[in-house]
């Protein structure tokens, strides 16, 4: 009798003595959880495609105009001149690794290495993104110089990179979260562009380019339907630039009139301050430089 009393009382002792050591666990991880999102005061933003054009600006903005953490990707690091500098004036606050969108175990190493070091993402903007590659693949102005390999490409690395990079950066997105003050969630700001819109196209042409910002932009969409049915704490926008005078839109700014043709600096202001504005009611929707929506 005693020994089965002193059985049924150590069987109790011990699953007391592992709820409270689930407890304390749980309690261990929500006080690094919170740790981390005090940690990082200003938060901790990601710049896919950080080397040249746009994402570039947008790693230099978040730098000298604000207080947070950076992480800056790019495919060659070590041939990122620019980015290599802001990093010697911004020595603690900017990260630099290596990704390659068509690449998804450079996803997931960026991915691991974020969780290791911040333990949690406030902004991601995905910047990458090709137009025209000399002698590989030419904006198609007919359908007769319509290619698989065009299609493909421009496919990949516009719109299958960036939402794999979304997939990995995910768990990190949900525990970030917002800023705790006039942002309420999380960002993801996918680069389209507003030839992607089908309910505006009236040129026709550059069928590679158009289609695979059509195709990000019903990715984007569907993963924003997606969080806000669990409910995370994530808003996902398109944003259109504008017209910027960078590498990708050299070649064709023949007939973009002065004023039409923007600085990186001027389009990079205009975004931040829509993706800082952002709320949880924006999920899902693609808005140009100015602010406005752009049809689907
Ligand atoms: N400029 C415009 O007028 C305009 C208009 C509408 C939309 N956009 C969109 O805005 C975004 C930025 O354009 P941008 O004008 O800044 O272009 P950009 O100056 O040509 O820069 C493109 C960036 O994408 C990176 N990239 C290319 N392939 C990649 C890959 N496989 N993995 C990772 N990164 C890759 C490049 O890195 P590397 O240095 O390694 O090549 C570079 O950092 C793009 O999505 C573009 O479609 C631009």
């Amino acid at each position: 009798m005693y020994k089965l009393r002193h059985l049924c009382l150590s069987q109790q002792c011990s699953f007391m003595a592992m709820t409270s050591l689930r407890l304390m666990r749980v309690m261990t991880q929500r006080a690094s959880f919170s740790s981390s999102a005090v940690k990082w005061e200003g938060g901790v933003s990601m710049v896919q495609g950080a080397s040249r054009g746009i994402g570039l600006e947008f790693v230099k903005q978040l730098l000298e105009k604000e207080k947070g953490h950076v992480i800056a990707t790019c495919r060659n690091p070590s041939g990122a001149t620019s980015l290599l500098h802001l990093k010697s004036k911004f020595a603690e606050r900017l990260s630099i690794l290596q990704l390659d969108v068509t690449n998804e175990s450079t996803i997931e190493e960026s991915a691991k290495s974020i969780s290791e070091k911040y333990g949690s993402l406030n902004l991601l903007i995905n910047a990458s993104g090709i137009l025209s590659i000399p002698q590989v693949l030419q904006p198609e102005t007919t359908l007769r110089k319509v290619e698989k390999s065009s299609l493909l490409l421009a496919y990949e690395v516009n719109a299958v990179g960036p939402i794999l990079v979304i997939k990995h950066m995910w768990p990190l997105l949900k525990d970030g979260g917002g800023l705790g003050t006039e942002r309420d969630v999380a960002v993801v700001a996918n680069l389209s562009a507003r030839v992607g819109s089908i309910g505006d196209n009236r040129l026709g042409g550059w069928h590679s380019y158009r289609a695979s910002k059509s195709a990000l932009n019903q990715l984007t969409k569907n993963i924003s339907v997606e969080f806000a049915r669990r409910k995370d704490p994530i808003t996902c926008i398109l944003l259109h630039p504008g017209t910027v005078d960078t590498d990708l839109s050299r070649p064709f700014q023949r007939n973009v009139p002065e004023d039409k043709l923007f600085t990186t600096e001027f389009s990079v202001q205009k975004l931040l301050s829509i993706i800082h504005n952002a709320k949880s009611h924006d999920n899902g929707k693609f808005f140009a430089w100015d602010g406005r929506e752009i049809p689907w």
